[in-house]
């Protein structure tokens, strides 16, 4: 899009502005002048409704039924002209019969292990949701290909570069759509930064600064005690939480990667830093369970963070968080930070260089007292500031500036979306790329989203080798 069109959209282009002169009106990517970014960024029409467009319900089974399983079958019950869950799966019996009992799932629908849906070596809907752990990703993949289904698949897609490329090549082989849920491509901050990008607004683009800050409590829950905490069990920190970055910075750009060097280590959550008789858990009475940061009790039951894995349905009463804290079955989220399993680092730094040889820094932080990505892009005529929930552009010539600061939830379709918005667009969208049998429509394809998993594992292999490494997809 041109900037003049991109600004007619946006409804800032003034009858008589500065783009009238010749030298503003010649293209934004070929000259240094510049007008100036005027009127209300906020009034981008660039949403749409985020009910799916389809001429009957695309039916779905969901195979994982925590946390991210639940969200994505949430979109069936705001829509239910649009999307059907007709089959869930899950190992743990109360997960299972909690999703599928709230979509009045069919017994001979339930299913525990995933392989057990393709037992029958029969296609039972149109498509598979899959959000199992990490290293549950490609064995179902691969089989739901085989047997003609589409599929959304969580991310990471897989553990290693080798299964990437094989469910790539499955999703060929079979004529099948696999999505990605890189979530942030959906979400509406996003979504106008590119548009804003796109428009040539700051002229091109020659860096970036991304910052990753993952939050001192979120760190300790998910990459410490929690789920992600082995990177061997799971994946590399890069991919398991970063891939998001990678990948949105390479869609920002719109151009693919070259090369990519990083470094990484874990510095806080290791036993060597333990004070002095601090217990296995929070829960044994550690004498600096007051005063610790990282105190489970005061993450979860004083401040009620991070619930979701505990299965409350609801109950968020302190003494029932307690008693879940010092249960086998979620004991893991009680132990002192200091004596985990973990050896995911909690900072990583990686720099990468584009084909147009622009460049980008990432760092990955685990200690900061807030979440939202912070991303500074530099133009040739302007630059942006934006920290994941609003964003700045700055106009070099005009020394104007205009800020884009929609909360989602003033954005009427996005209401009640998690992850900034990107989790009912991503469905969406998916569900209409099923339901037309047409790929395009969703943004997230498996070729799309490759790359930034092969960068992935080209920064984990730099920062193991101390080389800069190459990126070919
Ligand atoms: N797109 C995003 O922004 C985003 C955000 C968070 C997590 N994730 C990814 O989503 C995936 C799921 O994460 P989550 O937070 O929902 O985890 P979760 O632990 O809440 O849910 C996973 C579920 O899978 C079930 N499961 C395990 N093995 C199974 C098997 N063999 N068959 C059927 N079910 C099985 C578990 O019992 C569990 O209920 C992970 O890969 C994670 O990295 C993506």
């Amino acid at each position: 899009m041109k900037r003049r069109d991109f600004l007619k959209t946006a409804g800032v282009l003034a009858a008589g502005s500065a783009l009238s002169s010749p030298l503003a009106s010649a293209s934004p990517l070929a000259s240094s002048a510049s007008a100036p970014v005027e009127g209300d960024l906020n009034d981008l029409k660039i949403f749409r409704s985020i009910e799916a467009q389809v001429d009957k319900p695309v039916t779905v089974i969901i195979i994982g039924a925590g946390n991210r399983g639940r969200t994505y079958s949430g979109y069936a019950s705001l829509y239910p002209r649009t999307m059907k869950v007709v089959g869930v799966s899950d190992i743990l019996d109360h997960r299972l019969k909690y999703l599928a009992d709230k979509h009045d799932v069919a017994p001979e629908m339930r299913f525990g292990h995933y392989r057990e849906v393709f037992a029958s070596g029969k296609k039972l809907a149109d498509a598979v949701i899959i959000c199992t752990p990490d290293d549950r990703h490609f064995e179902p993949c691969m089989k739901a290909l085989e047997l003609g289904y589409d599929v959304l698949l969580e991310k990471p897609m897989a553990q290693t570069e080798k299964e990437c490329r094989a469910i790539l090549a499955q999703s060929k082989k079979y004529n099948r759509i696999v999505g990605i849920c890189h979530v942030l491509r959906y979400a509406p901050y996003f979504m106008a930064l590119r548009h804003v990008l796109r428009s040539g607004a700051i002229g091109e683009i020659v860096s970036f600064q991304h910052m990753e800050p993952i939050q001192y409590a979120h760190m300790a829950h998910s990459y410490v005690r929690g789920n992600w905490r082995n990177s061997k069990e799971t994946t590399p920190i890069i991919l398991a939480k970063s891939c998001h970055d990678l990948d949105i910075l390479r869609w920002l750009l719109d151009k693919p990667c070259k090369s990519i060097v990083a470094d990484a280590s874990l510095h806080l959550f290791k036993a060597e830093n333990a004070p002095e008789g601090a217990p296995s858990h929070c829960t044994d009475g550690c004498p600096h369970e007051a005063t610790c940061p990282y105190s489970a009790i005061d993450i979860y039951c004083r401040r009620k963070a991070h619930l979701g894995v505990f299965d409350l349905n609801g109950n968020r009463d302190p003494e029932v968080i307690l008693q879940r804290l010092k249960d086998p079955a979620y004991s893991s989220y009680g132990r002192c930070v200091y004596h985990c399993d973990n050896d995911q680092p909690d900072h990583y730094v990686a720099e990468m260089v584009f084909e147009g040889n622009e460049t980008a820094t990432f760092s990955m932080e685990a200690f900061s007292p807030f979440g939202g990505r912070r991303t500074r892009i530099m133009g040739t005529t302007g630059y942006i500031e934006g920290d994941g929930g609003t964003f700045t552009v700055y106009d070099f010539r005009s020394g104007k500036k205009n800020v884009w600061n929609r909360k989602v939830s003033e954005i009427p379709e996005y209401k009640g979306s998690g992850h900034g918005g990107g989790d009912l667009g991503l469905v969406r969208d998916f569900l209409e790329a099923v339901g037309h049998q047409d790929p395009t429509r969703l943004t997230s394809t498996i070729e799309a989203s490759i790359e930034s998993h092969v960068m992935g594992f080209a920064a984990e292999r730099s920062r193991k080798s101390g080389k800069k490494e190459k990126v070919k997809v």
